[in-house]
């Protein structure tokens, strides 16, 4: 068995010996050119003149090209046509690529890029939330509203009411590689680009949409990438398609990479949101009734925002069966950068919502939060007809948070921690220390039903090794490890044997993004339907051979047995091939049984759901708000693991990515709409200091009830959400800090920790 084993990562050696090749590193043929985009400066107005002579004029410049340019201007939307790749008169925030400039080297078409002269009739910029909403300034013709029972009777018959709201900011990616693209123009017109995206076949559609060719004619393809996080699902578009249009132009290799500050002021990021909530519930805390209206700023253009605000009113119940609810969820245009997919895509905004008001309902009833969580909680499901209905209509069957709430409750040891904490703020005037403990539920599938599906190619070569492409691509999270372990699987063998190449168009054909978690989920299927199709063939060729039950030939411990015969599977290969048994074959997934409607907002948009739990503990300085993460303890639901040391990187690297949303990680825009914090000396992730000193993270294995590949379960985006735990821990430790609720809002900078103790103070 090769699954289930923690092997390393795929690349592993590659990555820590500096060999891994990223798109950048990729060499390029003699001759090729450098791209930069000229910028806007100003968020919103009518570009009325570009004076790039100064421009053209620059050491190195081979060509400029502005809107003028190019009849038709390609589009780069993932969604909308509404993506103009260079401005065509309106200006719509401030980081707004107006020209490209094409140069002999990265350097001079940067410095060259800084040299136009614009003149712009400048416009008030829509920015904030109440900017957008008097502007009537929205995506999607107004707000969506879902409603589940009456609210209204609901509230008013409640024992007791309370509301409030919790502002929450957006994230930045910082996928340590930045964007890049490379395009290669070949002959005939066709184009071969290599791109870091998470998307291939959506580089390859924009490709081929901007220079006028059929998908055929465009091949895109992506080794890895150095991070993606969701960033890379629509944000490398715009690099690729103007690679692509001046290699057709000039007829030269092009490539093209944002340095650190563009890829900030250029690509959309997490959509920050407000959270308003109106609730019922009863003395012990039982919530009877929620009102939930969230208003996110989109950015600019429409981008994956629809989706993202979906999922987030899709999440707005997380781990609780809540009687009665009503979502309003506003999607509004802003003069800002056009926010995008990142790790949850919409659910740890969604989540936190309903995880705020748990915590504000404890507060109100004077209960431990833990206890209100697990009053509130759907009921595990031992069997597939119990545990609750969602808000929207999906049938929880595989709930098991009150187990494992249960278990990492009492590894923690938090009601002894909770009772030290008390005692410790009793004695201690300026530290104080907070702990909370708190649930995920995560929807795995993409919403829209379609794109759940995959392919895959396999080939077993007459000396036994093996190569496969699937269409998923790899950003760090292991997936073609994964892959690769199915594989060795299936045909018994070494993973040694196993080889994996880029992810290619031209390989595998109508890709869905690697986003939503599921890229193990339906490449893994696809790739084992591809194997074992091969497998059944070589089995057959045998079986004939020693008159035996195809059924009986086994293949393990990197042979083949059959009827007392054994043969090294590369003499198995070799036998087959001069049998002339095809050892080549396509796979082919799709997920079962899930649905959708999105306007109503009912139907099973998910296959399932992954859980976990997570308890931090930390202390605050009440004179400077200043604080640390003690101790975090982690209970991951991974399923049946496919690869225990790749997942418990990604329940780490998730909760860390997670806590940095909630804490240190601060966008902030001035009055301009222009975003001062772009580069790391303004813009605080967390660093290997800011992992908590104590960390116990394990994982929970009971397999997936449902039929994925070896009963694994999606690890990619749900452990972001245990960061939720230190956020209401801040809050906790506030709370000692004097009289009522802190309605912390998020992330919890120093700043805000302290302003919250004022307010209690
Ligand atoms: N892990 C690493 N190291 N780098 C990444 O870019 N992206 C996350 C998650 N884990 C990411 C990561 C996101 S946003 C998603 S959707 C999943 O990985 C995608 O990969 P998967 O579907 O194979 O889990
Ligand atoms: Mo992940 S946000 O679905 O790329």
């Amino acid at each position: 068995m090769s699954v289930a084993k923690p092997l390393p990562h795929e690349s592993a050696r590659l990555h820590v010996t500096g060999t891994a090749r990223y798109t950048d590193d990729i060499p390029a043929p003699a001759g090729c050119l450098h791209l930069a985009f000229g910028l806007s400066e100003v968020a919103h107005g009518t570009l009325d003149a570009l004076d790039v002579s100064a421009v053209r004029a620059a050491p190195g410049v081979v060509a400029v090209l502005t809107a003028e340019d190019l009849d038709p201007m390609p589009d780069c939307s993932p969604s909308l046509h509404d993506e103009p790749l260079l401005c065509t008169g309106e200006i719509h925030y401030a980081g707004q690529p107006l020209y490209l400039v094409v140069a002999d080297s990265h350097l001079a078409a940067r410095r060259a890029a800084r040299l136009h002269r614009a003149e712009v009739t400048e416009r008030d910029p829509v920015l904030t939330i109440e900017q957008a909403l008097a502007a009537e300034a929205w995506f999607d013709g107004g707000p969506r509203v879902w409603v589940d029972g009456d609210v209204d009777a609901a509230l008013t018959a409640a024992p007791h009411r309370l509301s409030g709201q919790i502002e929450m900011g957006g994230q930045e990616h910082f996928y340590l590689e930045g964007q890049a693209a490379l395009a290669l123009p070949s002959e005939a017109g066709e184009m071969h680009v290599l791109t870091s995206t998470q998307h291939p076949t959506e580089i390859q559609h924009k490709v081929a949409d901007a220079l006028g060719l059929p998908m055929h004619a465009v091949r895109s393809e992506v080794r890895r990438m150095g991070g993606g996080f969701g960033g890379k699902e629509s944000q490398g578009n715009a690099l690729a398609v103007a690679c692509a249009v001046a290699a057709r132009l000039t007829g030269r290799a092009c490539r093209m990479r944002y340095d650190r500050d563009d890829d900030f002021v250029v690509t959309g990021k997490r959509h920050d949101f407000r959270i308003a909530y109106d609730v019922g519930h009863d003395d012990r805390g039982r919530v009877l009734a929620v009102t939930f209206r969230h208003w996110t700023r989109c950015g600019w253009s429409q981008d994956l925002s629809l989706p993202v605000a979906d999922r987030a009113m899709l999440h707005a119940d997380n781990a609780y069966d809540i009687p009665v609810m009503r979502i309003e969820s506003w999607r509004l245009r802003t003069n800002t950068q056009s926010a995008t997919a990142f790790r949850g895509f919409g659910g740890p905004q969604g989540m936190l919502g309903i995880e705020r008001v748990m915590d504000h309902v404890a507060h109100a009833v004077g209960r431990d939060p833990l206890e209100v969580r697990r009053l509130n909680f759907y009921a595990d499901a031992r069997d597939a007809s119990k545990g609750g209905r969602t808000h929207y209509g999906q049938q929880v069957t595989d709930f098991c948070l009150n187990a494992m709430v249960g278990k990492l409750a009492e590894t923690c040891d938090y009601d002894a921690r909770r009772k030290a904490i008390a005692d410790w703020n009793a004695a201690n005037p300026l530290l104080k220390r907070g702990i909370a403990l708190t649930p995920v539920k995560f929807g795995i599938s993409f919403t829209l039903t379609h794109l759940n599906q995959a392919g895959a190619l396999v080939h077993v070569y007459a000396d036994g090794s093996i190569h496969l492409n699937h269409g998923g691509t790899e950003m760090g999270q292991g997936l073609h490890s994964k892959v690769v372990q199915v594989a060795a699987d299936r045909f018994g063998c070494d993973v040694a044997r196993v080889k994996i190449t880029a992810t290619d168009t031209g390989k595998v054909p109508n890709t869905s993004a690697t986003a939503a978690s599921s890229g193990a989920d339906l490449n893994g299927m696809a790739v084992k339907a591809a194997c074992d199709t091969i497998r059944a063939r070589m089995a057959d060729h045998l079986a004939a051979i020693h008159q035996a039950d195809p059924a009986d030939v086994v293949f393990a411990e990197d042979a083949v047995r059959v009827a007392g015969a054994e043969y090294p599977f590369e003499k198995a290969a070799a036998m087959a091939y001069v049998a002339r048994v095809p050892l080549s074959s396509t796979g082919f997934y799709a997920t079962p049984d899930i649905s959708w409607d999105r306007e109503a907002g009912q139907g099973r948009p998910f296959f399932y759901f992954a859980y976990g739990a997570a308890c931090s503990e930390v202390v605050i300085d009440r004179l400077t708000g200043e604080n640390r993460i003690l101790r975090t303890d982690i209970l991951h639901d991974a399923g049946a693991s496919l690869n225990p040391a790749l997942d418990m990187g990604q329940v780490e690297g998730g909760f860390v990515q997670g806590a940095g949303w909630l804490t240190t990680e601060e966008l902030v825009w001035d009055h301009a709409g222009r975003l001062r914090t772009h580069a790391p000396s303004t813009y605080k992730i967390p660093c290997a200091s800011d992992v908590p000193p104590v960390f116990n993270v394990t994982l929970w294995d009971d397999p997936n009830r449902e039929e994925t590949i070896y009963r694994s379960k999606a690890v990619g985006e749900p452990p972001f959400m245990h960061g939720i735990s230190v956020f209401l821990a801040l809050s906790d430790a506030v709370t000692a800090c004097g009289e009522g609720y802190p309605a912390l809002d998020a992330p919890a900078t120093a700043e805000r920790v302290l302003g919250a103790v004022h307010r209690l103070e």
